[in-house]
């Protein structure tokens, strides 16, 4: 499999980013940050990018208010960028089909609860700790998953549960989650880049690691590495 050659879409403060780009950095993760692109002027995402020396772009509705403008100008920067992969990192706003279509299986997304529930339209942000802490859930969690045409509903590859406390506010327990979401956005884009994902209709499974290096190392590619 290719290298991951990643666009990160991010609206906000860009916290899921720049823990995936630390962990590139380091060596924990084995792929690449080509660009990353915001549909808001403010977005912490855009500055964490610049001072990383990493391409950064502002692509607005106000710009492209055409949803097909808008896309074709996303899919433009990837290609310029030599982007194969896309990472929604806090990113508002919906992307249309002609780039679910394009990058098919290759577009991951983190929620801040355990989808199916708490997901869809409106879910986003303190409305989904504030529904999980109304409806009097004992757990909630992290879904990070594959993007398709609807919200939020493209197959599940990493979830982790973390607790409901009793004195939960939506902002302490939305910092919970998000430590959550730090360490299962980079194990998802791991599985990608170690080349272990099989997706069976809404079934994506993780093929074991060591199957994997079984399969690199077969005695051929011990050889052809050694006369190199
Ligand atoms: C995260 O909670 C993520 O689950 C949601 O938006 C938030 C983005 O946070 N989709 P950050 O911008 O990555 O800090």
């Amino acid at each position: 499999m290719e290298k991951l050659r990643i666009a990160v879409l991010a609206s906000g403060r860009g916290s899921n980013f720049e823990t995936i780009l630390k962990n590139i950095q380091t060596g924990k993760l084995d792929a690449a940050i080509s660009v990353v692109i915001s549909n808001r002027k403010s977005a912490g995402a855009l500055e964490i990018a610049m001072d990383n020396k990493i391409p950064a772009y502002l692509v607005s509705g106000k710009q492209f208010p055409e949803q097909r403008d808008f896309d074709d100008q996303i899919m433009e920067l990837m290609e310029k960028h030599g982007a194969n992969f896309i990472v929604l990192a806090g990113y508002m706003k919906m992307i249309g089909k002609d780039i679910v279509r394009k990058y098919k299986n290759r577009i991951l997304n983190i929620h801040p609860a355990l989808l199916p529930s708490f997901g869809g339209k409106g879910m986003y942000g303190h409305y989904v700790h504030e529904a999980v802490l109304n409806y009097g859930c004992k757990v909630s969690g992290v879904t990070v998953h594959l993007v398709d045409e609807k919200y939020d509903n493209g197959p599940p590859i990493v979830q982790s549960c973390v607790p409901v406390m009793d004195d939960d506010t939506p902002e302490s327990l939305a910092a919970r989650v998000l430590k959550e979401e730090h360490k299962v956005f980079t194990e998802a884009l791991k599985y990608f880049a170690e080349d272990r994902i099989e997706i069976n209709g809404r079934k994506v499974i993780i093929k074991a690691e060591q199957q994997n290096r079984i399969r690199k190392n077969t005695p051929t590619d011990q050889k052809s590495t050694r006369t190199k």
